[in-house]
């Protein structure tokens, strides 16, 4: 399976430190945000990653990230979004030829999490996962209904809802057959114009090839003050305990 990160976009929601730099690039704690999917991904067993970047700072990776060899990742490349906002269905449509009609595992850039997901790696065979994790507030992300408290059957996927029908998040973890290209190309941009990855994994939900794994450790995306800090947070104490 190889591992595709996604990078891009313009990180309005934390101007002015996304002045200087990429999102993706500031510090949580004691590392770039970015260092954390990538560990995510190498710890699962992929060394083979594309890094979808995008927007005006987008060369600051190669400074941080170089060749990816201290990560030990065999093959790191990179690809870059030209539409700044496009969505994360945009960005990932990119990763086609990489692919090259392998499974992929994605992660968003500003997705930081402990989580060991290297079973769901080794065991996939086709269709797609999507990671969830109960959070505080769910009206910030994509939301998965099921239909029964017993959590077996997801019924429903719904992206930032006004009205959540449940406080499990989608997180941005994702491991897709190569179908998730074809089913790109059927969406259509959403209100706020966006090729969203919720309407990727609707279609999977729709052809009943959608699995679902709840993330028992910590995860948070890290892509606004309040997620940044309280990221931050608790990389430190995690790794001050261990000293
Ligand atoms: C994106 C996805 C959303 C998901 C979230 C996880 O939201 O659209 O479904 O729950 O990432 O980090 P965004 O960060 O683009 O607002």
């Amino acid at each position: 399976m190889k591992g595709i990160i996604l990078a891009g976009g313009l990180g309005t929601r934390l101007y002015p430190l996304t002045h200087a730099t990429n999102k993706h690039l500031l510090p949580v704690y004691d590392q770039p945000m970015i260092y954390y999917p990538i560990q995510t991904l190498v710890k699962a067993g992929i060394q083979e990653i594309l890094i979808v970047v995008g927007g005006p700072h987008a060369g600051d990776f190669f400074k941080v990230l170089k060749n990816g060899k201290d990560f030990g990742i065999k093959h790191m490349e990179f690809a870059y979004q030209e539409s700044g906002d496009g969505g994360i269905a945009d960005a990932l449509r990119l990763a086609e030829d990489f692919a090259e009609h392998d499974n992929i595992a994605v992660i968003l850039g500003d997705n930081c999490t402990d989580a060991d997901i290297s079973q769901q790696v080794k065991d996939f065979k086709e269709g797609a996962i999507i990671f969830l994790k109960e959070v505080r507030d769910p009206q910030r992300f994509g939301i998965a209904e099921f239909d029964s408290q017993e959590e077996k059957k997801i019924i429903s996927l719904e992206e930032k809802p006004q009205n959540p029908k449940s406080n499990l998040a989608i997180t941005g973890l994702y491991i897709y057959d190569n179908k998730v290209f074809d089913y790109i190309r059927q969406i259509k941009p959403s209100a706020r114009g966006q090729y969203e990855i919720t309407d990727v994994n609707k279609l999977y939900l729709q052809a009943g090839k959608l699995s679902w794994a709840k993330l028992e450790s910590f995860w948070s995306d890290a892509g606004t003050f309040d997620s940044l800090y309280r990221t931050g947070v608790y990389w430190a104490n995690k790794k001050l305990k261990d000293l």
